[in-house]
């Protein structure tokens, strides 16, 4: 998908969807650790950002009991949630070291990019399109694009947002190594305000036990 943006394709929802059903499946079959030792096996970042994002969330959707249309959902919308990335030059999303001002200034647009390479699609549902513009919004409005408040976070933002930086944390990037689960769960602890509480609170089962 990512290379199709890249050429300037359209982006096809059902392989989205398809590669989101196959990562259900799996996750329900043979849990969230199995996905993610998977997931290690690839070393393009982005690619295995999103893949780790979708997993992490799915299991977390499953924990606390989504109804299946909601799961996928979700899935989708964690697949597809740094797509806008495709359209961030790769001297930034590459650096081996941590970005400066400018490129995180770049780097920040890509939520908006992704909503607009997806709005208009046939069928595409609004809980995916909230989700992919919205999944770096904080409950106390410290979030970008759009500094939203926790009134206008839904859930499935919510839980896609404790998701992503779980799997950003857990990644190896150029300048720091994986971070071991227990204190990138940690890390979520302390960022109350941020996420909801009660949330990170379940999100503990997915994180250290699954
Ligand atoms: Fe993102
Ligand atoms: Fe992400």
């Amino acid at each position: 998908m990512f290379s199709a943006v890249r050429a300037g394709k359209q982006i096809n929802l059902s392989d989205a969807e398809r590669a989101t059903l196959q990562i259900i499946n799996s996750i329900s079959e043979k849990g969230l650790a199995a996905w993610l030792d998977d997931v290690r096996r690839y070393h393009e970042g982005t690619f295995q950002h999103c893949l780790l994002v979708t997993g992490v969330a799915v299991g977390f959707a499953l924990e606390i009991g989504f109804a299946s249309l909601d799961v996928k959902r979700l899935g989708i919308a964690a697949t597809l949630h740094d797509i806008g990335k495709a359209h961030i030059p790769l001297l930034i999303l590459d650096k081996p070291d941590r970005l400066d001002p400018d490129e995180e200034e770049i780097m920040r647009r890509h939520p908006v990019i992704g909503h607009e390479l997806l709005k208009d699609i046939a069928d595409i549902s609004p809980e995916i399109l909230d989700g992919v513009r919205h999944h770096h919004e904080f409950l106390d409005g410290s979030g970008y694009p759009d500094g939203l408040k926790a009134p206008q976070i839904s859930d499935l933002v919510r839980l896609l947002t404790i998701s992503d930086i779980f799997a950003a944390l857990i990644e190896s990037r150029p300048y720091r190594p994986a971070m071991p689960r227990q204190r990138a769960y940690s890390i979520l602890r302390g960022m109350d305000g941020k996420l909801e509480r009660s949330l990170v609170k379940a999100f503990r089962n997915v994180a250290l036990v699954a």
